[in-house]
């Protein structure tokens, strides 16, 4: 092994794991070399209605392109995470939720859950809603939000989770881009203390163009603020869930039916409907969990992801109930009431793993050792990480003072489009190296590529790839699957790009670089630097706009933005204000830029192109690192930008 700190679980942890040290390259090897007996064997940690014959068939072939999973088998999602565990679990926890407001908590049993989901689902089927239908979602972390997925993958209705942070316009893309019939949301969500209007933002987004298709809002009475009902359209939850049965004849689903849509950003235009479907991402999504977070039958098990973000499907909801484990969800922030906040919640309800992103780490990190400290922590076994590279610093940080030196850390490197974790390490197995999400999961197959798509061996650093196929893929990209193989498959044929750039070291480590698309990752979220570009130009005074990345000490990323003002328009610390504005409008607050520089013009080549490597170099406070600027139509604009730039 290199010099790089090396972090073995500790004797007391491997002598109860699920995968000791010995493990792992065995069952490795075994599971790509057969990857039909693997996942065969795999798939039946789910109840069937009918077992799959046919397991593996995919091929990323661009003239024999398909992706099937357990192709005839046929299951129902909500049967796997609440009927099947009734007999032996119906009293266990499934869900405790945690309010925004400290003194308010709930506990929900798997019985309990159950009769609430099979209430809702009859409420949908009486509404019309079927199969194959899209159904909207836009709640805060509630227990509803939790129900009415379920409900959805009860009736085989197709569930788009647009997360409570995005404004209407971008609401209202993504319902009408899948066409929903039915949105479901709550008069408002609380963050902090802070009221958020969601029910005010669907009226909002229902009024833009292509969103006639939604025939009822449900709405959700959470917070009892004042918001408009207008009839027939919007309807209450409760009255539409009283008198219901609580039981419900679940839909029979192919394992290859669509499961659900999440929009996600990419490198240009809209955002991107990733579709899953049934069969394939239930196995992934539930056997990743298990084996991760070294899954026992008494744990409890805290992803303080939303549900507006895949980390929210896979593993707060779908990975932990279909293993029939206790799963909390917190609808508050890390820092309200304080900073202790993370971890009175673990003490109150003794979570014993704990799933969180980097940023959060780094901001609770500055707050000091003190709000961490004096908690007890002494439930916590395993703690996990995820959405962007975690810095070193970062990671001994929550090692030392979180954990308390006693906690393996999982560093889980995976994405919306790939439906589980890929790149991990299995805590008992695999030694952790700070910053390094170490090795591929069982069935997964990285490789490291150059520039031209040549696969590297041994140590080395370029672009990430995936060589084949994993049962939680991505099938396609909903209404576009064009789109598809032309954004994920054709840049090194025969491979998946991840978009990822990556390094491997002597020791078979992988530790992802970043992004190596216009793709930036905010405290974890994905943003499209176009997306944000299009808000920017949307605005009557801007004449144009290009957005970069930059470093920042707690997003991981920030949001660095040249505008160019129209003839006539004159920069001012005002306007400034109005456009940092305008995009938390018209994207949401996760957009907001962190810097705006005004640009009397954009470094362009002679065809026109915005030569975005100069503007991210000038972000990065890198002048001296510019490279070969000939080809620019107008070299001096560079130098004014150098001069003029905010971060030194
Ligand atoms: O760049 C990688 C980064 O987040 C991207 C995926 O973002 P999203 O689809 O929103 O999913 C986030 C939650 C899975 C990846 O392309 N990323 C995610 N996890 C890690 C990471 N980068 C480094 N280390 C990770 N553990």
């Amino acid at each position: 092994m290199s010099n790089d700190r090396l972090h073995t679980a500790s004797p007391e942890f491997t002598a109860k794991s699920r995968f000791k040290p010995e493990d792992y390259d065995r069952l490795y090897a075994a599971s790509v070399a057969d990857p039909d007996a693997f996942w065969a064997d795999i798939a039946r940690r789910l109840d069937w209605m009918r077992a799959p014959t046919r397991i593996k068939d995919t091929s990323y072939a661009l003239e024999d392109f398909h992706i099937r999973w357990y192709a005839d088998g046929e299951l129902n999602v909500s049967v796997n995470c609440l009927d099947r565990h009734l007999a032996t679990r119906g009293d266990k926890t499934a869900v405790i939720w945690e309010g925004d407001n400290p003194e308010v908590s709930e506990r929900l049993s798997y019985r309990e859950l159950h009769a609430r989901v099979c209430r809702f689902a009859n409420a949908l089927r009486n509404l019309g809603v079927g199969k194959g239908d899209r159904v909207t979602i836009y709640l805060p972390m509630i227990v509803e939000a939790a129900v009415a997925m379920l409900a959805c993958t009860r009736i085989g209705a197709v569930h788009s989770v647009v997360f409570g942070g995005f404004s209407p316009d971008s609401l209202a893309g993504r319902i009408a881009d899948c066409g929903s019939k039915v949105v479901i949301t709550a008069d408002e969500g609380v963050r902090g203390g802070k009221p958020v209007a969601l029910k005010a933002n669907v009226d909002e987004a229902l009024r833009r163009d292509g969103t006639s298709v939604v025939e009822t809002v449900i709405v959700v009475r959470h917070t009892g603020g004042a918001i408009q009902m207008q009839a027939p359209r919007d309807r209450w939850y409760h009255t539409l869930v009283e008198g219901q049965p609580d039981t419900c004849d679940p839909e029979r689903m192919n394992a290859e039916d669509p499961l659900f849509i999440l929009y996600t950003s990419g490198s240009t235009g809209k955002p991107k409907g990733v579709l899953h479907t049934t069969g394939g991402y239930l196995v992934y999504a539930s056997y990743t969990h298990e084996s991760v977070f070294d899954l026992r039958e008494d744990d409890v098990y805290w992803c303080t992801a939303d549900v507006g973000w895949v980390t929210g499907h896979s593993y707060l909801l779908y990975g932990p109930l279909a293993n029939g484990a206790t799963t909390v969800m917190f609808e508050g922030v890390p820092n309200y009431p304080d900073t202790s906040r993370f971890w009175q919640v673990v003490d109150k309800h003794k979570v014993t793993l704990f799933y969180t992103a980097p940023t959060a780490i780094r901001a609770l990190m500055r707050e000091g050792e003190a709000p961490v400290k004096k908690t007890s922590r002494a439930s916590l076994r395993l703690l996990g990480s995820v959405g962007e590279p975690i810095n070193p610093e970062a990671w001994e940080w929550y090692w030392r003072v979180v954990g308390d030196e006693r906690c393996p850390i999982v560093d889980t490197w995976w994405q919306t489009e790939t439906g589980g974790i890929l790149i991990t390490p299995l805590a008992g197995a695999i030694p952790q190296k700070p910053g390094s999400a170490t090795k591929p999961f069982f069935g997964v197959k990285p490789a490291v590529v150059d520039a031209s798509g040549t696969v590297l061996d041994g140590a080395a650093e370029g672009n990430l790839v995936l060589l084949d196929s994993w049962p939680g893929q991505m099938r396609t990209l909903y209404g576009d699957h064009q789109r598809f193989i032309d954004t994920y498959f054709r840049t090194y044929p025969g491979t998946y790009f991840t978009g990822d750039g990556v390094r491997r070291d002597a020791d078979g480590y992988y530790w992802i670089t970043g992004r190596v698309d216009d793709v930036i990752n905010v405290s974890g979220h994905r943003i499209g630097t176009a997306e944000v570009e299009s808000a920017l130009v949307a605005h009557p005074k801007v004449a144009e706009a290009a957005v970069v990345g930059c470093a920042h000490e707690i997003k991981g990323q920030g949001i660095y933005a040249y505008v160019t003002l129209n003839k006539g328009e004159t920069p001012s610390e005002d306007l400034r204000k109005e456009l940092v504005a305008w995009v938390r409008k018209e994207i949401g607050p996760i957009a907001t830029p962190d810097f705006l520089q005004w640009a009397p013009g954009l470094p362009k080549t002679r065809s026109g192109k915005i030569m975005r490597r100069i503007l991210r170099k000038i972000a990065e406070n890198a002048p001296d690192q510019l490279g070969d600027t000939s080809t620019l139509a107008d070299p001096a604009v560079v130098d004014s930008l150098v001069k003029e730039r905010l971060i030194r």
